[in-house]
């Protein structure tokens, strides 16, 4: 039985978050500030907290200026809206990030429009989501172009490779299909209505698994040698009485045998979001000085 190869998402973000580090450099030695990123953060969700903790820290490891607001889930969508026009007309700030979900009575969609395009280091606003369906230049969702990075590291050149994306969300799965159909890979968009998801995944020679569904795809529906991409994060409960741990969306130990490669969780995307984001804020930066 041969093994496949697991990939080192935490290695490849911490060579990004370096590369960032020197452009972050280069454009303080130019420009004679830092580049900044804003984080909203609404409401007491825990993780959501844990997430905006580290994005902060390693903002600042990387040689910018990081801004936090966090405001109480009882804020209305009026004053949470005059915080972001503050940010889009706040010179010092390159890119403006508010965490998702936000509470219920807030409409999302009303918020992501409201950012600036040019400060939308996510890649949620319309007119970035519109650019990259197009092939325009744009600021691209962090997680997907978080996992272009580690397939054409593991596989150089995509041209031509069946990729299928399970799920179809605009965070990951739409702009996931969109990057790699520009990477003239044959792309198949399966989601929760596909009639018979194995045989669809087993055509794949890419496969990225962003369900949400904890090992959700079984390891003898991977081709042998497909390169696989697991976006999932779910907390499940651990054999250990009253603990709990993560797994993907992926049966990674069934997985493993069949897999030319195959990202891990905890240790493959995660690293790579944050890593991404901070990317994005510096080409927001380089972008806005012109
Ligand atoms: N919540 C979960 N993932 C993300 C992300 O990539 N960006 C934002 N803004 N919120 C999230």
């Amino acid at each position: 039985m041969t093994i496949g190869k697991i990939i080192d998402g935490k290695l490849f973000a911490a060579g990004l978050r370096a590369q960032v580090a020197e452009g972050v450099a280069a454009f303080a030695d130019a420009a004679g500030r830092k580049p900044g990123l804003a984080v909203v953060l609404v409401g007491e969700d825990p993780a959501s907290a844990v997430y905006v903790r580290s994005k902060g820290k390693m903002t600042v490891e990387a040689g910018m200026e990081s801004f936090e607001f966090k405001r109480p889930d009882s804020i209305g969508q009026e004053d949470l809206l005059d915080l972001i026009e503050e940010l889009n007309e706040d010179d010092r700030v390159d890119g403006i990030l508010v965490q998702l979900p936000l509470p219920a009575h807030i409409n999302e969609a009303a918020v992501i429009a409201a950012i600036d395009p040019a400060k939308d280091v996510d890649g949620f606003h319309i007119a970035n989501a519109g650019k990259l369906a197009v092939g325009e230049k744009a600021l691209v969702p962090c997680t997907p172009l978080g996992c272009l990075m580690l397939l054409k590291d593991e596989l150089g050149d995509l041209s031509g490779l069946e990729a299928v994306v399970i799920g179809r969300s605009n965070i990951v799965g739409k702009p996931m299909a969109q990057l790699l159909l520009q990477e003239s890979c044959t792309v198949t968009v399966a989601h929760s209505r596909t009639k018979d998801l194995a045989s669809v995944v087993h055509r794949a020679d890419i496969v990225v698994a962003a369900v949400g569904r904890p090992e959700m795809v079984k390891g003898e529906w991977i081709k042998p040698g497909a390169t696989v991409i697991d976006v999932g994060i779910n907390r499940v409960p651990a054999l250990e009485e009253g603990k709990t741990r993560l797994v993907g969306d992926v049966a990674t130990a069934e997985a493993i045998s069949h897999v030319r490669a195959i990202t891990p969780v905890p240790g493959g995307v995660g690293p790579m979001t944050i890593a991404v984001l901070l990317r994005n804020t510096l080409v927001a930066a380089c972008a806005r000085r012109g």
